[in-house]
């Protein structure tokens, strides 16, 4: 999708629709006025013999004359004016997407006009409108040796025109670099497991030295010396060799050069059998997206890297296929993590735990970050406590808790905080080991294992885990984004790290 911003007063570019949005008071701006007008009250007319009313979300396709020089004007509802955020915007522009596929438009303009009570200005509101448009148009059909070309997405320009383009050129530049990064994450979680595993994963990683970011991927035999035995576990079964890969972005400038990284994250398990404790068939394929947390963190340090984020970053990301075989983990197996600390297996299917135990250790040790976030689709049960819109936050500590939950409202990757506590923590001691890896009970799995992952933070280290196995993957369309991976997390983190950790 090519977006483009012009002035209001340039000629138009060729198009097939015009787009103007219409609030609930269903005033027509200036402009709609002029073109209502020129084709005889014809828009006016089309609204009132529809159900339009101007509320979010729908949209209205009228046909006009030729003497109009365009074949369709297409109405878009905003709601309330004052109801117009940003996040509102993306909401309008990606909504738009499947309107103009199923009308055959190969380009549109969008007027924008944002009226007296708005909270953003015309600039804002065009960047965001072009955003949610290029969020919506993601496409991941590269195994359909089929497509028919009446289901080949028609819709690939956009043109959105208003007061101070330039403004909305520079903000949309900023935002492009992490709708690549989304893109990236999800192509990755979207790849199915015969095509994504730990090497082939690790082989994504490399691609963002072109882009800067230093990268170094360990193998088994060096994770093996470091003692990292609750990952290894995991990936023991799998014919494919587990991997742990480092990510550095040195951003910062000068004065900063040596600052402690933020370190991000990601449980990369590239499919969840289960193992030994293995799943039911039914909906097991949809373990290929167990690797959505490493997903975001690989999309995240491209976005980063590709807008210079002034800030030096860490993102580690442990790569492992949870497989049953002859060589499989068995339930009741006792490891030595990285840290000391010995683990009983009670479940082979609780393994996201054990990868991040070594990962969260070997990256406090190694980089003494200034905080650790981990992004994980950890839990069935944040599923059961949060649903599909938010992801389970769990922190200990309220500044940063505080900081993920504004940049989860701002950027629509909404998170929502759980709690910590020694009754929890309780749970996960074991009768042999140091702990077991699921809880003595079944209640409060998405705490238990929170718990789990706290025991490998150190002392003073602001954390925060984010359960992300409900958000990573949409059932549905939404505005934003079509049906599938999400990418959630990477404009929450790229947000996050904008507005309080970059020089
Ligand atoms: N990857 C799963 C969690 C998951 C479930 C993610 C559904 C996305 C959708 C994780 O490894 C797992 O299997 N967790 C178990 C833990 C249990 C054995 C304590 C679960 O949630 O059932
Ligand atoms: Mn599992
Ligand atoms: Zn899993």
């Amino acid at each position: 999708m090519k977006i483009t911003f012009s002035e209001v007063k340039t000629t138009p570019q060729r198009a097939d629709a015009l787009v103007f949005g219409v609030s609930e008071d269903k005033a027509f701006s200036p402009q709609l006025q002029a073109l209502d007008k020129k084709t005889g009250g014809l828009i006016r007319r089309g609204l009132e013999a529809s159900r339009f009313t101007g509320k979010k979300g729908q949209y209205l396709s009228v046909i006009l004359p030729e003497s109009a020089g365009v074949a369709r004007v297409v109405l878009a509802g905003l709601g309330a004016w004052k109801d117009f955020s940003a996040l509102a915007a993306e909401s309008v522009g990606g909504g738009l997407v499947p309107q103009l596929n199923a009308a055959g438009a190969h380009a549109a303009a969008f007027i924008v006009e944002p009226g007296k009570q708005a909270p953003i200005d015309a600039a804002t509101a065009a960047a965001h409108i072009g955003f949610g448009a290029l969020l919506r148009s993601y496409r991941f059909d590269k195994y359909k040796t089929k497509q028919k070309p009446e289901s080949k997405p028609s819709f690939a320009a956009l043109n959105v025109i208003g007061a101070n383009s330039k403004a909305a050129a520079a903000l949309f530049a900023r935002l492009k670099p992490v709708a690549e990064g989304i893109f990236f994450t999800r192509d990755l979680v979207t790849e199915p497991a015969n095509v994504i595993d730990p090497e082939t994963l690790a082989d994504a990683c490399r691609q963002l030295a072109d882009l800067g970011v230093d990268v170094e991927v360990l193998g088994e035999e060096e994770m093996h010396a470091l003692g990292m035995n609750a990952l290894l576990g995991v990936g023991q079964g799998s014919a494919k060799e587990s991997q742990l890969v480092i990510m550095r972005w040195p951003g910062a400038d000068k004065k900063g050069k040596s600052a402690a990284p933020l370190a991000i994250v990601g449980k990369g398990v590239t499919f969840d059998t289960g193992g030994i404790s293995i799943k039911p068939a039914s909906g097991m394929e949809e373990m290929k997206w167990d690797m959505g947390g490493a997903g975001t963190v690989i999309g995240l340090m491209r976005a980063l890297a590709l807008r210079k984020a002034k800030v030096n970053v860490v993102g580690v990301a442990g790569l492992v296929e949870n497989m049953p075989g002859g060589n499989a983990q068995r339930p009741g197996d006792v490891v030595k993590s990285m840290s000391g600390q010995t683990i009983e297996v009670l479940n082979t299917d609780a393994e996201g735990r054990l990868v991040l135990a070594d990962a969260l250790w070997y990256t406090q040790e190694r980089f003494k970050p200034r905080l650790v976030i981990d992004l994980a689709t950890l839990t069935g049960a944040i599923i059961i406590s949060l649903g599909t819109s938010r992801a389970g936050l769990f922190c200990n500590d309220d500044e940063l808790a505080d900081q993920l939950f504004a940049a989860g409202k701002e950027t629509g990757d909404e998170v929502w905080r759980m709690p910590l506590g020694e009754v929890y923590d309780k749970q996960i001691d074991s009768q042999i080991a140091d702990m077991q890896n699921i809880g003595q009970e079944r209640e409060a799995g998405s705490i238990t294992a929170a718990q789990f992952l706290k025991r490998f933070i150190k002392d003073g280290t602001p954390w925060a885990h984010l359960d992300i196995a409900g958000t990573a993957w949409s059932k549905k369309d939404r505005d934003t984004c079509p049906k599938g991976a999400t990418a959630f997390g990477v404009r929450l983190l790229d947000a996050l790290i904008a507005e309080h950790y970059e020089a």
